[in-house]
C-alpha cells in the first residue's frame, strides 16, 4: 500500500555500494614489492615466486582491473614500487621509520570519502565557514597517518611510529561526497599497513567517513578500509585520533602486534569513565537504569519508579546519558534536550527525514479530531462507526498549533516540527490493509483466533497443557487460582466432539493467558481515570480444518479490601444480549493483547532487550573483532529508535501512557513481564515455540521440530528465516573459531558474554539458564538468537500495526468502561447497554484522541526507510576478504530469496487456511525483502524502527 503523504523525494545519495575483494593476489605473486597488509592478507599474499615476471604498467587490462577492485588486498604493485623509486616524497611530513630507506619503498596515496548526507552538513564543509575552511584551504584540516602491523623491536615491544600526512580536498562530487587525498612514502622496512589514524582538526565541523582507499600513485588500488564513522573536530590529539583498522577480522590473540595497543587503546576510548554527562559527539558506549521516563520536577503526577537495578523492578540497562539528577528526586534523571546516543548510532540524515517529515504527518492526522471537535477533549469517544470510516475518507484539516491543548505535553518534539513544517493542510491516513481486504473482519471470532497465529502478536498465544486452569498467584490476595472456565462450559462450545479432557491429550486446546500478568495492577489501573483492566484468559479449540474456534473468555477482578472478586466467562451466543457482551469482552481482551504486544513482545523483548547488547559489544569487542563484524550491522539505529522511545513514547506521560490501558503503570507491567517471562535461551524462536507447547523438539520434523498446530504462519515462516541466519552464522563462526579452546579463549568475546549477563541484564545474572560460550557451537546458538532478536523477532510484532492495528475496532489500545453486567451492576450503565449497545462499545473503544494518537505512531512505526538494509541484503555483504565468509554470505542471500517465494506461494495455497482465504490478510511478515513504506512486510537486519 502506498504511504506516501507528505514524505519528500529524497535526494540523498544511494548507497555506498561495499566492494568485495578477492582472495588472489596477482600482482603480489609477480614481484617483489613490499606487501602492505601483509599481516592482514597473509594467506593470500603468499611469498613472490623467483620465476614471476615483473607486472608493469603495461600488463594486460584484465589484470589491471582486477587490481583496482582491490583484488591486491594489501600488496602493493611492483609497477607502485617502481614509480616511488622516482617520485620525490615531498607530501609526507611524518615520521618515517628510516628515512634513508624510503627511496627503497613506495609511495601511497590515500583517499578518504566523506559522505553528504540529506540535510546537507556538506555545508559546514564549504566556504560559507572561516576559521575551518581556512584551515581546509590550506590543507591543515585533515590528518591521516598509517600504522604498521608490525612492532620496531619484538623484545622491547616498541611501536613503528607512524607514518604521516595532510590530506587535501580534491573533489566535491555532486554535492554529496567531498575527496580528500594524501600522499605518503612508505619504506620498504615499514611492513603491513594494519590501520590508518584519522585527526580532524577542524574547530568545529564534524567529518562523516565513509571509507580510506589506498593506492598507488598511479591509482591502482591497494585496498579500502570501511570507515562509516563520525571524526568529532579537535581530535588531533592523541586521546581524540580515531583508528581504523583494516578490514580483516582478527581474534584478540592473533593480533598483529603493532596493532594491540590501539586495539586496546580504542576499547578503552569507548567504554569511557563512567562519568560526566555525555555530549553529541562522543563515542562513548555505557550503562544506565531507566531513571529517565519520568518528570518529576515538573508536575508530581510524572514521577516514575527508577526501572533496572532493583529486584522490585528488574530491567535490562540503556545507554548512559549523565545527565544531572532531577529537583524532586534524586534518583531519576532530568530530561533536558535530546537523548544521548553515541555519535555513530545516530540515525542518517536520509532515516532522520523520513522519520521527521513521517512523524509530522501523522501526528497532524493524529490531533485533528482533537481539534476538529473544537473542546479538545482528550476523553470523548467516536460519536457513530461512520465518523470513524470519515477518518479514512475525507482527510482532515489541519489545525493552528496553538489549538493543540494537551499534545503539546505528549509529544512536544514533535510539535515543534509541526509548527516548522510547510505544506499541506489536508492529510490522509491510508486505509489499513486488513480493512481494505475485508472491512467487516474486525467483527468475526475466526479473525480473532485467526490473528493468534498471523496477525502481530503471535507470541502470546500457547498450548493448553493441564484442565482445569489454574493462575500462579497467591490465591489468598487474588482469590481463587482455579479459573472459572469449566469443562461443562467448553465442551458445549466445542459441539461436544470430545471431552476436554480428551482435547487436552490430543493437543487441541489453547489459550491466551493474560491472567497473572494483569492481575495484581487491575485495582491500581482502575484507580486511573477513563480505563480499566481486568485479568483475562481466552480459550480456543484446534479444529479438525486446522483454524482455531474461539471458545470462551474469563474476565477476572480480584477482590480488594472493599470489593470480593468478580469473574465471569463469555461464550459465543444465539442471545442477542450474550451476543453483544460477547463482543465487549473481546474489545477487553483485543485491549490485553495490544498491551501485551506493545509492551512484552514488542518493546521489551526487541528494543529494550537489545540495547544491553549493543553497549557490551562496542565495549568489550573491538572493531576489529569478527563477531563485531558479525552483529554490526544488527545493531543499526536500535540505540537511537530506543533514545527517541523513552523521550515521547514509553516517557511519564507519554503517547504509550495516554493511549493504552495501564496508563502510568505500562512501564512497571514490562518490568514485571521481564521478572516473571524475560530468559535469554528462550528468545531463541524454536526454545519459545517449545516453551509455549506449540512444538515440541523432534529430530525427524523438518526444523527439528514439530508444530502442534501444522498451519502457524508466524512459526512456519519463522523458523525458514531462523534456519536461514543459523546457517549463515555457524558458517562464518567456523571460520573463526576452529574448536572450544578459542571460543572460552578469546578474552573479548567472554568479556562480552560476561557483560551481557552480568550488566546489560544484571538484574538477572544469577540465573541459571544462561548458556555459556564454550564451543563453536554455542556461540553460534547465541548470536543467532540475538540476532533472530534484532531481525526477524522484530519485523514479527513491528511492521504489521498499522495493517493489523491502524483500524483500531480491531486491536483497541484500550478499553475504557467496565463490562455492565460487572458486580455490583451499575443500573444506568446497564440500562443504557440494552438501549444502544453500539454506543456502549465505542465508549468503550479508545477516545478520539487516543484512537488518531494510536494510529498515527502505529503509521510512523510500520514504515521502512529507504535506507533500509535488509537481513541478507547486498548492503551489507562482509567486507572481509575471506573466500568462505562471502560464499556462506552468498548462499543466505539467495536462500532469503528463495523464502521470500516459498511465502508467497503458501499464501496462495488454499490448504492453508490460517492466510489464504476470503478477504484474509496474507502473512507477508517473515518476507525479508520490502520497498520503503507501510507494505506489511520486509525483515531490517535490525530494531531500527
Ligand atoms: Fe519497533
Amino acid at each position: 500500500m502506498s504511504q506516501p503523504h507528505l514524505i519528500k523525494p529524497s535526494s540523498s545519495p544511494s548507497h555506498t555500494i561495499i566492494p568485495i575483494v578477492s582472495t588472489s593476489c596477482t600482482a603480489a605473486r609477480s614481484t617483489p614489492a613490499p606487501c602492505f597488509f601483509r599481516a592482514a592478507a597473509s594467506s593470500f599474499c603468499p611469498p613472490p615466486s623467483s620465476s614471476s615476471s615483473l607486472l608493469s604498467l603495461s600488463r594486460p587490462p584484465h589484470r589491471r582491473a582486477r587490481a583496482r577492485r582491490g583484488d591486491a588486498i594489501g600488496c602493493v604493485p611492483s609497477s607502485a614500487a617502481r614509480s616511488s623509486e622516482t617520485v620525490p616524497s615531498s607530501s609526507s611530513s611524518g615520521s618515517a621509520a628510516d628515512p634513508s630507506s624510503a627511496m627503497a619503498g613506495v609511495r601511497v596515496r590515500a583517499t578518504a570519502t566523506i559522505k553528504v548526507t540529506a540535510g546537507g552538513f556538506l555545508n559546514d564543509l564549504r566556504p560559507s565557514r572561516v576559521i575551518d575552511n581556512i584551515k581546509d584551504l590550506v590543507g591543515r584540516s585533515l590528518n591521516l597517518e598509517l600504522v604498521s602491523s608490525d612492532l620496531l623491536d619484538a623484545k622491547t615491544g616498541k611501536e613503528k611510529p607512524t607514518i604521516r600526512s595532510y590530506a587535501h580536498q580534491v573533489a566535491d562530487n555532486d554535492d554529496e561526497v567531498l575527496t580528500y587525498q594524501a600522499d605518503f612514502d612508505v619504506p620498504a622496512s615499514f611492513g603491513a599497513v594494519g590501520a590508518v589514524l584519522v585527526s580532524n582538526e577542524q574547530q568545529r565541523t564534524e567529518m562523516f567517513f565513509v571509507d580510506i582507499k589506498l593506492s598507488s600513485s598511479e591509482g591502482v588500488e591497494i585496498t579500502t578500509i570501511r570507515c562509516n564513522s563520525w571524526v568529532a573536530p579537535n581530535s588531533g590529539d592523541d586521546a581524540g585520533k580515531r583508528v581504523f583498522f583494516a578490514n580483516k577480522p582478527y581474534l584478540p590473540s592473533q593480533t598483529p602486534a603493532g596493532l594491540l595497543s590501539y586495539r586496546k587503546k580504542d576499547l578503552e576510548q569507548k567504554r569511557g569513565n563512567g562519568r560526566g554527562q555525555r555530549k553529541s559527539t562522543d563515542r562513548i558506549y555505557d550503562y544506565d537504569v531507566y531513571n529517565d521516563l519520568a518528570n518529576p520536577d515538573s508536575n508530581a503526577d510524572l514521577a516514575r519508579p527508577v526501572l533496572g537495578g532493583s529486584k522490585q523492578f528488574p530491567y535490562p540497562r540503556r545507554c548512559r546519558t549523565g545527565r544531572p539528577a532531577t529537583k524532586n528526586e534524586p534518583k531519576t534523571e532530568s530530561r533536558g534536550g535530546d537523548n544521548y546516543v553515541p555519535r555513530d548510532e545516530a540515525f542518517s540524515e536520509e532515516k532522520l527525514l523520513q522519520f521527521s517529515v513521517t512523524t509530522v504527518q501523522s501526528v497532524l492526522s493524529a490531533v485533528v479530531p482533537a481539534a476538529q471537535s473544537a473542546l479538545i477533549d482528550p476523553n470523548l469517544g467516536f460519536p457513530s462507526f461512520f465518523v470513524i470510516d470519515k477518518l479514512f475518507e475525507d482527510g482532515v484539516k489541519l489545525p493552528p498549533a496553538e489549538q493543540l491543548g494537551f499534545l503539546r505535553s505528549v509529544v512536544p518534539r514533535l510539535l515543534q516540527l509541526l509548527r516548522d513544517s510547510p505544506g499541506d493542510q489536508v492529510l490522509l491516513f491510508d486505509l489499513p490493509a486488513n480493512v481494505q481486504k475485508d472491512k467487516f473482519s474486525w467483527l468475526r471470532d475466526e479473525e480473532f483466533a485467526r490473528e493468534t497465529l498471523a496477525g502481530i502478536n503471535p507470541y502470546a498465544i500457547e498450548l493448553v497443557r493441564e484442565f482445569p486452569l489454574k493462575s500462579k498467584l497467591d490465591p489468598a490476595v487474588y482469590g481463587p487460582a482455579e479459573s472459572a472456565i469449566t469443562a461443562d462450559v467448553l465442551e458445549k462450545q466445542m459441539g461436544h466432539v470430545m471431552t476436554v479432557a480428551e482435547a487436552v491429550k490430543q493437543k487441541r486446546l489453547f489459550m491466551l493467558d493474560f491472567h497473572d500478568l494483569f492481575l495484581p495492577y487491575v485495582h491500581k489501573i482502575r484507580e486511573l481515570k477513563h480505563t480499566t483492566m481486568y485479568g483475562s484468559r481466552t480459550v480456543f479449540f484446534l479444529t479438525s480444518d486446522g483454524t482455531l474456534r474461539l471458545l470462551a473468555i474469563e474476565l477476572t477482578r480480584p477482590k480488594s479490601p472493599s470489593q470480593p472478586q468478580w469473574r465471569r466467562v463469555f461464550t459465543p451466543s444465539t442471545d442477542t444480549t450474550e451476543s453483544w457482551l460477547w463482543r465487549m469482552a473481546k474489545s477487553h481482551v483485543r485491549a490485553h493483547d495490544a498491551g501485551h504486544h506493545e509492551l512484552v513482545s514488542h518493546w521489551l523483548r526487541t528494543h529494550c532487550a537489545v540495547e544491553p547488547y549493543i553497549l557490551a559489544a562496542n565495549r568489550q569487542l573491538s572493531e576489529m573483532h569478527p563477531v563485531f563484524h558479525l552483529l554490526r550491522p544488527h545493531f543499526r539505529y536500535t540505540m537511537r529508535i530506543n533514545a527517541m522511545a523513552r523521550s515521547a513514547l514509553i516517557s511519564a506521560g507519554g503517547i504509550i501512557e495516554t493511549t493504552f490501558s495501564p496508563g502510568r503503570y505500562a512501564m512497571e507491567l514490562s518490568s514485571a513481564a521481564y521478572a516473571k517471562l524475560w530468559r535469554f535461551d528462550a528468545e531463541a524462536l524454536p526454545a519459545d515455540l517449545v516453551r509455549r507447547g506449540m512444538a515440541e523438539l523432534d529430530p525427524e520434523s523438518q526444523h527439528g521440530l514439530k508444530l502442534t498446530i501444522q498451519d502457524y504462519p508466524f512459526a512456519n515462516d519463522g523458523l525458514l528465516i531462523w534456519d536461514a541466519i543459523q546457517n549463515w552464522v555457524q558458517a562464518y563462526v567456523s571460520k573463526f573459531y576452529p574448536d572450544a579452546a578459542s571460543v572460552a579463549g578469546d578474552v573479548e568475546l567472554q568479556a562480552f558474554w560476561t557483560e551481557v549477563r552480568t550488566v546489560g541484564h544484571g538484574d538477572k545474572k544469577d540465573e541459571t539458564w544462561w548458556p555459556a560460550l564454550d564451543t563453536p557451537a554455542t556461540l553460534a546458538h547465541a548470536l543467532t538468537t540475538i540476532v533472530w532478536v534484532a531481525s526477524a523477532h522484530h519485523a514479527a510484532v513491528n511492521f504489521g500495526q498499522y495493517d493489523f492495528g491502524g483500524y483500531f475496532p480491531n486491536r483497541p489500545s484500550i478499553a475504557r468502561t467496565k463490562m455492565p453486567v460487572e458486580e455490583p451492576v451499575d443500573a444506568a450503565a446497564m440500562a443504557a447497554f440494552l438501549d444502544n449497545p453500539d454506543q456502549a462499545l465505542r465508549e468503550c473503544f479508545p477516545s478520539q484522541v487516543q484512537a488518531t494518537l494510536v494510529m498515527a505512531v502505529l503509521n510512523l512505526l510500520s514504515a521502512h526507510s529507504p535506507d533500509e538494509e535488509y537481513l541478507g541484503g547486498m548492503e551489507t555483504v562482509p567486507w572481509n576478504d575471506d573466500e568462505r565468509v562471502r560464499a556462506a554470505y552468498g548462499e543466505f542471500h539467495a536462500r532469503l530469496k528463495e523464502i521470500e517465494g516459498i511465502i508467497d506461494g503458501r499464501n496462495r495455497d488454499r490448504k492453508f487456511r490460517n492466510r489464504c482465504g476470503a478477504g484474509m490478510l496474507p502473512y507477508q511478515l517473515m518476507k525479508p525483502f520490502s520497498q520503503p513504506g507501510v507494505t506489511g512486510k520486509g525483515i531490517p537486519n535490525s530494531t531500527s524502527i
